[in-house]
């Protein structure tokens, strides 16, 4: 047994509560069993998702009740794919549970007074959301008792594969495209990961990664773990709703990539309702994307099916020109109502300044797009005053400081009261005409 699956054992054969039936393709119907290691429909081709027995997961979370259960991504084991109990403990006992804040100041600058932010810039480890997905992804390595991961990663993945690999025991291979934040790079590397950026852009990178870790048989935490990966993004639809004391939001904003948190916010909202938690139905998804990388926008705007693009943003971790989840967004904003919007470079900016100046949350470009797209939904009126909007705030801004536009501030004021008190007046001055 390898060193990272020694913690497995224990009482043999443990399983969570978990009540994933197979894994199975939406598009033809095709099944097969929890166990196997597949990802792609062989049929069709398309990604392969989780189905459950949705009967048996409400009679046992009514059973059960929710009294006891932890606060992590694993509180409704039940809607989970792991079946591994030790597994499960070891990965992500942190993660989720972020904080559901309401944004007063800030939903005043929109006239929003029930503006909501689900803050996973303070997620953990790696302060965004994909501690979520790759927390089941790496308890799913576990359980196949592997010890190498890899990825490819916009930033973010990479930086949580890193940080649950190495608590896990796994050695982590992160995969980055030629331009994203050095910062990403270097955290990887600080918290153990061999780290290679590649000459191209993410969905060049994608593609390679895709045919090496067929090569290699090295598992991929998004290429072959992506149906236990994917799943792991519902939870944040699970907190959201149980915060709001089980009364589903009109709106989610939600930042987008490939496509995968948002249409798994929709199933889980789904599957909420299924199992009887919740009335979600009713619940809109608004999609935000960078001007300069916004495929699953466009369609939404636009109608018609999903174009390519080749991505020009400083959204660097929302830059997919070809997500791979894409089409299952659109339909759930079709399906359930919602928009869009593509917030320009600057304008995403402004909107991470303005969170940081009214609610004291500094988030990345990820969560700038997100708070620019809530602003312009609505002065367009697609957002009322009074609907309850829960904005997802998905990384930390600490990790991407260095790509924020400089704002000049003096460096060097003598050390002396008459200098110092000239300061403040010139602070307070500013101060003023800014308010
Ligand atoms: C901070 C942040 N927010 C949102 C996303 C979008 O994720 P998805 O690929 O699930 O659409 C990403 C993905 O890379 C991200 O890093
Ligand atoms: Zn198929």
């Amino acid at each position: 047994m390898s060193n990272a699956t020694q913690h497995l054992e224990g009482p043999i054969g443990r399983r969570t509560r978990s009540c994933a039936t197979e894994l199975v393709c939406r598009d033809c119907g095709y099944r097969t069993a929890l166990e196997e290691r597949a990802f792609k429909c062989p049929a069709c081709g398309d990604g392969l998702d989780i189905d459950y027995d949705y009967e048996r997961a409400g009679a046992a979370i009514a059973e059960r009740g929710l009294e006891g259960r932890p606060w992590n991504v694993w509180r409704f084991e039940e809607l989970l794919p792991i079946t591994s109990a030790e597994a499960q403990a070891r990965v992500g006992q942190f993660a989720g549970h972020t904080p559901l804040i309401h944004a007063d100041r800030l939903g005043a600058e929109f006239g929003l007074r029930k503006l909501y932010l689900k803050d996973d810039s303070t997620n953990r480890p790696s302060l965004s959301y994909k501690d979520r997905v790759v927390g089941m992804a790496i308890a799913r390595l576990l359980e196949l008792g592997k010890d190498e991961v890899g990825c490819v990663s916009t930033g973010n993945v990479g930086t949580a594969v890193a940080a649950l690999a190495a608590k896990a025991g796994a050695t982590a291979y992160v995969f980055y495209p030629g331009n994203m934040e050095k910062g990403k790079a270097k955290a990887c590397r600080a918290l153990g990961a061999q780290v290679c950026q590649l000459d191209g852009n993410y969905d060049q990178a994608n593609r390679a990664c895709r045919e090496l870790s067929l090569a290699s048989g090295i598992e991929f935490a998004n290429i072959t773990l992506r149906p236990f990966y994917a799943e792991g993004a519902k939870t944040m639809a699970f907190e959201v709703v149980e915060d709001l004391g089980w009364d589903a939001p009109d709106h989610f904003v939600i930042p987008a990539a490939g496509g995968t948190l948002s249409s798994r916010v929709h199933k889980g909202l789904d599957e909420l309702e299924t199992v009887g938690l919740a009335e979600t139905a009713g619940t809109k998804i608004n999609i935000a994307q960078a001007g300069g990388c916004d495929p699953i926008a466009t369609a939404i705007l636009e109608g018609g099916e999903i174009e390519p693009q080749t991505p020009d943003t400083a959204a660097h971790s929302l830059a997919i020109g070809a997500p791979g989840d894409g089409p299952l967004v659109v339909d759930a904003v079709r399906t359930r109502g919602g928009s869009a919007a593509t917030p320009t470079d600057p304008e995403i900016w402004d909107a991470i300044d303005l969170l940081g100046a009214t609610e004291g949350i500094l988030t990345e470009p990820a969560g700038g797009t997100t708070i620019a797209t809530v602003g312009q939904l609505a002065a367009q009126g697609k957002i009322g005053p009074d609907e309850t909007v829960v904005a997802v705030i998905s990384g930390n801004g600490l990790k991407t400081i260095q790509d924020h536009p400089d704002k000049a501030w003096p460096e060097m004021v003598a050390c002396n009261l008459e200098s110092m008190g000239a300061q403040l007046e010139d602070f307070r001055r500013i101060a003023a005409t800014v308010a």
